[in-house]
């Protein structure tokens, strides 16, 4: 059921003309994952490799965001990972305000099928459109906030993190706490499901 709306809504979003954005790309990148996964991981848009294989963070940051999540047990089967914009902005610039306002039906209409328990903003573009518009990373990474019961978090964009490697382990120290988060939900979960 979530699989087949999730779908027919990257069927409909493929020929998404909403912004600029669709006259440049190769092609929609919607999300990946597994829709019952409890988080969801939200970075900014598609770099040149995602725009050429259609799949969110395939390219170097990519390979970093999948270490973070070995090291705390997930992988690509065991989360969801999406976009704030769902085409490349030309060579990576920033997505531009009008064009994130744009594209943002699809996330929330992605949000409303997986209903994740916790969201995982990668970056400043993602925390400032989801969390709060002042969002400043470096000052508030890592602080879950309830939102009408979807647990949010910012964390370092991962491309961030090969820029600048000083701020791996407190990049890390997100990720353990998101760990933290989901085994206490886990077993809230389970609680749940033998009493
Ligand atoms: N950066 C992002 O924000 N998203 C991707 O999918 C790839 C790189």
């Amino acid at each position: 059921m979530v699989e087949q709306q999730l779908a027919q809504l990257a069927s409909l979003c493929a020929d998404c003309r909403n912004c600029p954005l669709a006259d440049t790309r190769t092609q929609v990148v919607f999300g990946v994952g597994n829709p019952h996964a409890p988080v969801l991981f939200v970075g900014e848009g598609p770099g040149e490799q995602e725009d050429l294989q259609g799949s969110p963070f395939v390219g170097p940051a990519g390979k970093l965001l999948d270490d973070y999540l070995t090291v705390i047990d997930l992988d690509r089967t065991k989360c969801y990972i999406a976009n704030i914009v769902k085409c490349r902005p030309p060579h990576n610039r920033d997505p531009k305000p009008e064009e994130q306002d744009a594209c943002l039906g699809w996330l929330r209409e992605q949000v409303r099928i997986i209903r994740p328990k916790i969201i995982v903003c990668l970056g400043r573009i993602a925390a400032q459109k989801l969390i709060d518009p002042a969002f400043r990373v470096t000052r508030q990474h890592g602080q879950f906030i309830n939102k009408k019961g979807t647990l949010m978090m910012g964390t370092f964009h991962p491309s961030a993190l090969l820029r600048n490697p000083e701020n791996r382990p407190a990049a890390l120290e997100d990720f353990v706490a998101l760990r933290t988060r989901l085994l206490e939900y886990e077993a809230e979960q389970s609680g749940e499901e033998i009493g």
